[in-house]
């Protein structure tokens, strides 16, 4: 298949060859503790020597600084006016992504690209600094799990073809919303050779989020405990049987969500001085993700500084924010949270955090751990004020305000919060809140400022404009 374009004379002439990627890398698996490396012919997610941590690394990534890094922002901004689907989504970045995934086997659903938006001023004034709002919500699974959904999806289909696999059963442990994302990338590939199963805490994710890979046609697995529970089951799962395991602990899920980085990069103009990324943590994989991202774009002189991570979390659940307050990480039971999404006691991906803050990060990851009081009251005031962050974006925006008052973060910075998912998928706590209904370990007490509940009235103009104290024309 040959992927041409009209568009690709709009560019100018010393990019055109480049806007169809042609450069493949040499990707392998290498493990973050030994350093051995392994070929991308498997599926592998720990080292068969070591049983730690993989990454993904291209050993021909030094080839990509040929190119100057005004020019691969040119390369990249300039792709943006294809009509090649394959390159629509994170693929935009295909080079820094998944370079080995030929374009014909990339699985584009709509992903990635989501919009950045200004805060409101009054929302700014009560955070106390004006911010972006990156809403990953905008996804097709209404997550940012998506972007490494799109990945992971594109490798297995690339693997089925080049590897003539007959069978592959998709798996994950999940919180709610890696299960939507894989059960709905899953059900695109060929049902007779791919199977998606999904194992979830019972009870602890929202009804929306259930209904995503039911809704997708998944097997569904519930079972009792939380997420790190279901997540111990899958690793076994994945040690002793033919699956194909689609958590972050998979290092391709984490290749497809650096593009998060890559895209506030281009939404900057590739100014990345004096900017804050805002993230909330559960797993860890998408702050690993998020640093290695614009890591990428460091080395290859595409931007010209390093961002400062701030990464949230709630007090329920907060061993990453605990190790960077003390030096010490212990593995945490975790109590209820409505940052459910990210309600995890022992992040798969921590090693890989640690590792990144102290070779790059060092003095730029920053952490902050809320009450649920305010997590829940960061998602219901930016809400008020035209946004539309899930609990998780409103837990990184108020721990953007708690960063502020604590002068951890300097009012002069330019800052990016993630919103991970859209508010639907969790209008089941903004529910709780208006019914002033969270049980008593929430300790989530409602405010009549923030409640709102519909009003009875009878099918007529008049009773409304009494209601409403409307005056007559
Ligand atoms: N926000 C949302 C909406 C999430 O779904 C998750 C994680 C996080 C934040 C935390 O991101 O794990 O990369 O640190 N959800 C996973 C899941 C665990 O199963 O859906 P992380």
């Amino acid at each position: 298949m040959e992927f041409l374009d009209k568009n690709i004379d709009l560019a100018p002439e010393h990019i055109r060859k480049h806007l169809v990627p042609t450069y493949g890398g040499d990707v392998v698996y290498e493990c973050i503790a030994c350093g051995e490396t392994f070929a991308i012919d498997q599926f592998l997610y720990t080292c068969p020597t070591c049983g730690s941590l993989l990454r993904l690394e291209n050993r021909a990534f030094d080839e990509l600084k040929q190119i100057d890094g005004k020019t691969w922002q040119e390369i990249f901004d300039y792709r943006k006016l294809l009509n090649i689907e394959p390159l629509k989504g994170i693929f935009l970045f295909k080079e820094l992504l998944f370079p080995t995934v030929p374009l014909q086997d990339i699985i584009y659903l709509g992903e990635g690209h989501t919009a950045i938006v200004k805060s409101n001023p009054e929302l700014s004034s009560l955070v106390g600094m004006e911010f972006y709002v990156k809403n990953d919500g905008f996804n097709p699974s209404a997550s940012f799990k998506d972007r490494g959904m799109a990945s992971a999806i594109s490798f297995i289909n690339y693997s089925i073809k080049k590897r003539g696999l007959s069978e592959v059963l998709g798996i994950c442990a999940s919180t709610g919303d890696t299960s939507a994302a894989a059960a709905l990338y899953l059900s695109y590939l060929d049902k007779s050779i791919v199977r998606s199963v999904v194992l979830l805490p019972k009870g602890k994710v929202t009804p929306q989020q259930l209904s995503q890979p039911l809704g997708s046609g998944a097997t569904v697995i519930e079972i009792p405990g939380v997420f790190d529970d279901c997540m111990r089951v899958v690793e076994e799962l994945a040690e002793k049987y033919q699956v194909c395991l689609l958590n972050s602990k998979n290092p391709v899920r984490i290749m497809g969500q650096k593009s998060y980085a890559y895209e506030i990069a281009q939404q900057c103009d590739y100014d990345t001085g004096d900017l804050v990324v805002v993230v909330p943590v559960g797993n860890a994989g998408n702050v690993t993700a998020i640093m290695e991202g614009f890591l990428d774009l460091y080395r290859l002189n595409i931007v010209q500084e390093l961002p400062l991570i701030l990464a949230v979390q709630s007090k329920h659940a907060n061993p990453v924010a605990a190790w960077n307050a003390t030096g010490r990480y212990e593995p945490m039971k975790v109590q209820s949270s409505v940052a459910q999404a990210a309600m995890i006691g022992d992040p798969v991906s921590f090693p890989k955090v640690r590792k990144l803050v102290k070779e790059h990060f060092k003095d730029r990851f920053l952490t902050v751990d809320l009450n649920e009081q305010e997590i829940i009251e960061g998602m219901l005031q930016a809400n008020r004020y035209g946004h539309v962050v899930c609990t998780q974006g409103g837990e990184s925006i108020a721990g953007l305000a708690r960063a502020v008052r604590d002068g951890i973060v300097d009012k002069n910075k330019r800052v990016v919060v993630d919103s991970t998912s859209h508010q639907l998928k969790f209008s089941n706590f903004q529910d709780m809140y208006f019914r002033n209904a969270f049980p008593p370990e929430y300790e989530i007490q409602a405010q009549d400022a923030f409640v709102n509940a519909p009003v009875q009235l009878d099918a007529s103009a008049t009773s409304i404009a009494q209601y409403l104290s409307l005056k007559e024309k």
